[in-house]
């Protein structure tokens, strides 16, 4: 049986902070699209030069794009037996695809991560990340030990393009419209487990451990 986790929230709701801690406790191969699109940007790619407008402006990258990308890194050994989605699927089209690939044989647990409009345009704005290493710091939530430096490599920290606030409200706005009937989608499934991500970060990654093994537990003990 692959396992499969997604987790679902809107931009700066602590995605890759937790995609992070999980795919270590789990042992699952972390896939976050931003992550693969933002690593196209940096190396000129053919895909990235499409990307950067759309990514720059805070829209989506259309989804034949995005749905290449991803099947073709999920095809990659490391996801033999699962993977931690972050960042995808982010429209309906992309869950449907994504569905469908699955197939049957698949354990797929779903996490939304719950915050509030205000948290999430200071949690965005505030960020930096590490050139060297995917690390995720924030300038007051979580500062690195040496200002500009990157604690796990040394690598310079830099602020996001598509942090600066009128491209986080125009990223909200497009997470209203495309992604948030996920939820709906998800929990029409009974796939759907939502989790408060207004506390500290360690908290909301045991909370979001704990909702995985209750959700495997109750599917061991039924009749499937
Ligand atoms: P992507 O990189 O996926 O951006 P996003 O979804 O907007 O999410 P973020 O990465 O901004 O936030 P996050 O939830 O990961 O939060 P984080 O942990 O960093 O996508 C970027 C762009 O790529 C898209 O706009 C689109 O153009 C394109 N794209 C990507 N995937 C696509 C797809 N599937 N389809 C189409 N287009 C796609 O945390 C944020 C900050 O908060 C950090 O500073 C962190 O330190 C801090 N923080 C985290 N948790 C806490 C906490 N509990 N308390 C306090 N601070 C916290
Ligand atoms: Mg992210
Ligand atoms: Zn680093």
């Amino acid at each position: 049986m692959t396992r499969v986790v997604i987790l679902l929230g809107a931009p700066g709701a602590g995605k890759g902070t937790q995609a992070a801690n999980l795919s270590t406790s789990l042992g699952l191969a972390h896939i976050a699209t931003g992550d693969l699109f933002r690593e196209n940007l940096k190396n000129n790619t053919v895909l990235g030069e499409k990307a950067r407008g759309f990514m720059n402006s805070g829209r989506l990258v259309p989804d034949a794009l995005v749905l290449e990308m991803l099947f073709d890194r999920v095809a990659q050994p490391d996801c033999k037996s699962g993977y931690l989605l972050d960042g995808f699927p982010r429209t309906l089209p992309q869950a449907v695809a994504l569905e469908a690939a699955l197939g049957a044989n698949t354990d797929v647990q779903v996490l939304n991560l719950e915050v509030s409009e205000e948290s999430i345009l200071s949690r965005a704005t505030g960020r930096l990340l590490c050139r060297g290493c995917t690390a995720i710091y924030h300038r007051s939530f979580r500062p690195p030990v040496t200002s500009g430096v990157c604690d796990e490599c040394g690598g310079e920290l830099f602020q996001r393009e598509d942090d600066q606030e009128v491209v986080v409200r125009e990223r909200l706005n497009v997470y209203h419209t495309e992604t948030a009937p996920l939820v709906e989608f998800y929990s029409k499934r009974n796939l759907l487990v939502g989790v408060n991500g207004e506390q500290t970060p360690d908290r909301v990654t045991e909370v979001l451990m704990s909702a995985l093994a209750a959700v495997n537990s109750s599917d061991n003990g039924g009749d499937k």
